[in-house]
């Protein structure tokens, strides 16, 4: 058995990547370019795009909710898995990203499925119809759980939703942090566990992202 070390970890991960994702040129250009406008690299995991991208599939997601778009990475792989007529909303702070994100769409083919709005989710949020079938989570972790209120309101019974970062390097299970994105993350996942409008699990991941987790929840 190999040691279990983040080099180990990383190596396990890009191995079912290479198994079960394979080669994207689409994606890699999108990682390329978001590295080369000097973005963070805090796009998911090849394996969790995947991941993010068969519960769209499975869910039959037509309408798809992502906050905080980045570069765009998340937001092809949910694209790809609308049936004809769906659409991705997603939103993104940073003017800068977003210019990013609407070039790496178009290269990808995706950019008619998806509308992406500038400005800080807490104002682009109330002006959203309502009806997503899933929403993906993955911004300022600060204002997780105003986000997960906001997934509830914009969902129906049976909306799937996805929030990102959970375990943040284990730190995630001390009461005592003061990191903001961890205290941000641990009242998102008391709502999840308290608030009778979600069921929720969540799971540990290691690999090329280091230690971290996400959370799949159902509306009740
Ligand atoms: C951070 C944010 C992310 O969405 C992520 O996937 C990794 C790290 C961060 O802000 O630290
Ligand atoms: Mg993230």
């Amino acid at each position: 058995m190999a040691e279990p070390t983040p080099a180990n970890w990383a190596a396990a991960d890009r191995y079912l990547a290479d198994t079960l994702v394979g080669h994207d040129p689409a994606l890699e250009a999108v990682l390329a370019a978001q590295r080369e406008a000097g973005l963070p690299e805090s796009e998911v995991a090849p394996v969790a795009g995947k991941l993010l991208h068969l519960l769209a599939r499975i869910s039959g997601a037509r309408r798809i909710l992502e906050i905080g778009t980045l570069a765009g990475y998340s937001t092809i792989w949910l694209a790809r898995a609308l049936p004809e007529g769906g659409e991705v909303v997603t939103i993104e702070a940073e003017p800068h990203h977003a210019e990013i994100a609407r070039a790496n769409l178009e290269r990808a083919g995706v950019a008619e499925r998806v509308d992406i709005r500038v400005g800080g989710a807490i104002d682009v949020l109330p002006t959203l119809l309502p009806g997503f079938d899933l929403v993906f989570i993955d911004a300022d972790k600060e204002r997780n759980t105003a986000y997960l209120d906001w997934a509830a309101r914009l969902g129906r019974p049976g909306t799937v939703i996805v929030l990102d970062n959970i375990g943040r390097a284990g730190e995630v299970a001390d009461p005592a942090s003061s990191d903001p994105k961890v205290i941000g993350t641990r009242a998102a996942l008391d709502m999840l566990g308290t608030d009778a409008r979600f069921e929720a699990s969540a799971l540990q991941t290691v690999g090329i992202k280091g230690w971290d987790g996400i959370a799949v929840a159902v509306l009740v």
